[in-house]
């Protein structure tokens, strides 16, 4: 007996009176979700100025957010929703976790305050997905008390143990999932992973050359710590049409590095990345916007062949159904960012 409810049902509100679930996502450029603290006043005055600068402005409520902080942090993020116009880019926050003191006052305050404007709730350490059930519920019945048009997403930082375990099971809790982000920190500690980094690499997680017989040094490859987690969520994620984001990196000094990690995800199949300060908004802008050089070769193969089928040689590289279905999927995301960002649009000729 299946425990999941019947695909007639699947599609269908949770409360009498809330908005029918979205039976696919509103296509959004979110290639940077930008974290800001929302008990600063400085920096809340601050958002009217950021709003155009970035795709997803989130008030964050959670970790980083000091305990006697929390209310000020969820007042602050009602006053910033409500002294904005956010256009195009959206307005997300991250509650704290299900199991802590202030869970269930970030929901009941911010909902019916805020909750037309409110694009996406980020639900930290998801474990399974009773913790999507119970906020998909409790969501559709403030939706439908407040009358709120507009079903509010939920998106899922991907950070312990038990989360990874039941990714797949998260990503298919319900239509209200928007997507999932890989959270490095908490999950390294719920792991029991030997690292105190926020993303990123570690110098001694990598393979070393086998030894050479004139007994040269032997090189040392430094590996991608999260390169199974990513891939676990990135399949989940897609195999159920939401969208998998890379998290944080949390050394603003090492703008190389971060460029790196994001890229990694982004080529594999990640939309976007978190920023956590201003310099990483422009990193994220560049990784997760492609290469001019990516879109134009993309063009090449569209333009080679018409309706997708057969084979075609260019540059000496063989091109049939399914490298063009990599192109597709290229040129989708060059016509998405040149919606929003002129710049790119002369770049990338569309
Ligand atoms: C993010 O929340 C993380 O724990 O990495
Ligand atoms: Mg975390």
């Amino acid at each position: 007996m299946s425990a999941t409810r019947t695909p007639a049902k699947h599609f269908s509100a949770l409360a009498v009176g809330a908005p029918d679930p979205y039976r696919q996502l509103p296509v959004k450029l979110e290639r940077m979700i930008h974290f800001v603290p929302p008990h600063n006043e400085k920096i809340r005055n601050r958002v009217r100025e950021l709003i155009p600068q970035v795709d997803v402005v989130l008030g964050n409520l959670e970790d980083a957010i000091p305990a006697d902080a929390k209310t000020a942090a969820r007042r602050g993020f009602i006053e910033m929703a409500k002294a904005n116009d956010f256009g195009e880019t959206g307005l997300w926050t991250r509650i704290n976790a299900l199991n802590s003191p202030w869970a269930l006052d970030d929901i009941l305050e911010i909902v019916p305050a805020a909750g037309a404007k409110l694009d996406v709730i980020m639900l930290p350490k998801v474990e399974g997905p009773w913790d999507i059930h119970y906020l998909d519920q409790l969501l559709a019945q403030l939706e439908a008390k407040h009358a709120i048009s507009k079903p509010i997403l939920i998106h899922a930082i991907l950070e312990t143990a038990e989360g990874v375990k039941n990714v797949e099971a998260i990503a298919a809790a319900s239509p209200r999932m928007h997507g999932m982000s890989l959270g490095p920190a908490d999950l390294a500690a719920s792991r029991g992973m030997k690292t105190t980094r926020v993303g990123g690499g570690h110098p001694a997680y990598g393979i070393l050359a086998d030894p050479s017989p004139d007994g040269a040094p032997r090189a040392f490859f430094q590996q991608d710590m999260w390169h199974y987690t990513l891939a676990r969520m990135v399949d989940a994620c897609l195999s159920y049409g939401i969208k998998p984001f890379y998290g944080p990196f949390g050394d603003f000094a090492d703008g190389a590095a971060c460029e790196a990690q994001f890229r990694n995800a982004f080529l594999h199949g990640c939309v976007g990345a978190w920023s956590l300060h201003p310099s990483q908004i422009d990193i994220a802008k560049r990784v997760f916007s492609l290469d001019p050089k990516e879109v134009a070769f993309a063009k090449r193969i569209v333009e080679a062949m018409p309706d997708g089928t057969g084979a075609a040689m260019i540059d000496g590289k063989m091109q049939d159904d399914a490298t063009w279905k990599q192109a597709k999927v290229l040129l989708d995301l060059a016509k998405l960012v040149a919606s929003r960002d002129p710049e790119r649009k002369a770049l990338y000729g569309l």
